[in-house]
């Protein structure tokens, strides 16, 4: 199999898990390589449904080999329940997990302050995040002084490197939070737990891949978010902390852009968005609530509903763009079987103007009014169609036209969680 980067081309949670989930059965590895476990991908093998926050979705093939890169944002605790809960599923990780030494660890604090500082803000600075401290933890990075997994494994690095972060990061916390400070000894000893538990799956995973693939080894690289989350080409500030574009399966993994063959863009065949920020296509209440039932649209990791809205094509437009999409898996299309008419955008009007483009200034993204085309429904299950030919007329026009919108070929499409309710193209 060629070397595949899958990305999110919405506002994240348009069905990686799933799409990797079915390229995984032909990649040798299966890379994270940006995020932490703010993301929550589902995958349903037979009647079981799995969220992984960390692990690669590829886990749940036996023989596949897993890769934590050095762009992900690594919680210990959150790592070690995920490898119990497949324990306990009878999923071997032994020999197939590993963890880059270069990855940033998050402590206890982050996620603190990540939830302090949202409870605090009343306004619009308010992110909506999912309060699992990855915006504090990237922000230690950038600032030089977060901690890596080869600090963790080396205790006299982890001592120095903590005295110093948790001086600074119980100032804030008891200053400017007037909340309780953390005891050093407690996190030193509990990290240090952690770190005899992930010495065994730690190291230079940039150079174990690397060697793969001159021995043509294939790797399937999984994002997590999606673009407009990105914190360069996303809805800035309502984004994630890292880049969830195809950039950052390069320095996320430390593979150079010429290994890579292709490029796939999940999205929904609808919009939904978790969070704060603006989204033009949003549903009017009675539509969001039905569509928010059909499609089971809450938040895998924190439970929130998500909004919905109509197919925004100049989003996905600006991710083709953005990620040089290769093709483009639709998921969810069955969501939309009973829907008599169905609403996509293909542009904005701003003041007396028609946008085309994803704009930057979020401020001018906020007062944007969609403009839509109608397209007439299918009224017909696709749940069990598995063949493009075999898709209602309807949904083969509606499909057809988004491809043409966004400028990309359609690849997958999927039609219900369970892994047999695929179609490939
Ligand atoms: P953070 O990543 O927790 O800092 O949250 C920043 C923004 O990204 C918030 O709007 C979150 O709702 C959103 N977000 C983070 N991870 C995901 C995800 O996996 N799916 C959808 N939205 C996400």
């Amino acid at each position: 199999m060629p070397n595949i980067v899958c990305v999110g081309a919405q506002w994240g949670d348009e069905g990686k898990g799933k799409i990797i989930d079915v390229l995984a059965k032909k990649a040798d590895y299966i890379v994270r390589y940006q995020g932490g476990n703010n993301a929550g991908h589902t995958i349903v093998v037979g009647k079981k449904k799995f969220i992984l926050h960390l692990i690669p979705s590829g886990i749940l093939h036996p023989q596949k080999k897993c890769v934590i890169g050095n762009g992900v944002v690594i919680n210990p605790e959150a790592l070690f329940t995920e490898i119990d809960f497949l324990k306990k599923n009878n999923i071997s990780i032994k020999g197939r997990l590993f963890i880059s030494d270069r990855a940033h660890v998050i402590f206890p604090f982050h996620p603190l302050i990540d939830s302090l500082r949202e409870d605090k803000i009343k306004n619009k600075a308010k992110i909506g995040t999912t309060k699992r401290g990855i915006g504090p933890c990237y922000s230690d990075k950038m600032m030089r002084f977060g901690i890596r997994v080869c600090d963790l494994i080396d205790e006299g690095s982890l001592s120095e490197k903590l005295d110093y972060l948790l001086k600074e990061k119980n100032k804030i916390i008891k200053h400017i939070y007037k909340a309780k400070a953390f005891d050093f000894k407690e996190v030193f000893k509990q990290y240090c737990d952690y770190a005899r538990r992930i010495k065994p799956y730690v190291s230079n995973t940039a150079f174990l891949l690397n060697k793969e693939i001159d021995k043509k080894k294939s790797v399937l690289f999984e994002g997590a978010q999606g673009t407009l989350l990105d914190i360069d080409h996303g809805t800035y500030p309502y984004v994630t902390s890292s880049n969830a574009t195809v950039g950052g399966a390069i320095t996320g993994t430390g593979i150079g852009p010429t290994k890579i063959d292709q490029v796939i863009g999940v999205v929904k065949a609808y919009t939904t968005r978790v969070g704060e920020g603006p989204m033009p296509t949003e549903f009017p209440p009675d539509l969001m609530k039905q569509i928010r039932i059909k499609g089971d649209e809450f938040g895998a990791t924190t439970g929130r509903p998500r909004r919905c809205g109509w197919f925004d094509a100049v989003v996905v437009r600006h991710a083709a763009v953005i990620n040089g999409l290769t093709s483009l898996a639709v998921t969810k299309l069955d969501v939309l079987d009973e829907m008599k008419t169905i609403r996509i955008c293909t542009g904005y009007r701003y003041k007396k103007m028609v946008i085309k483009d994803f704009p930057s200034n979020t401020n001018i993204f906020s007062h944007v009014m969609p403009v839509y085309e109608e397209h007439q429904g299918w009224m017909e299950n696709t749940k069990d169609i598995t063949s493009i030919k075999k898709l209602p007329p309807n949904a083969k026009k509606y499909l057809k036209r988004i491809s043409q919108l966004v400028d990309v070929p359609l690849s997958i499409i999927s039609v219900g969680s369970k892994r047999s309710q695929i179609i490939i193209l």
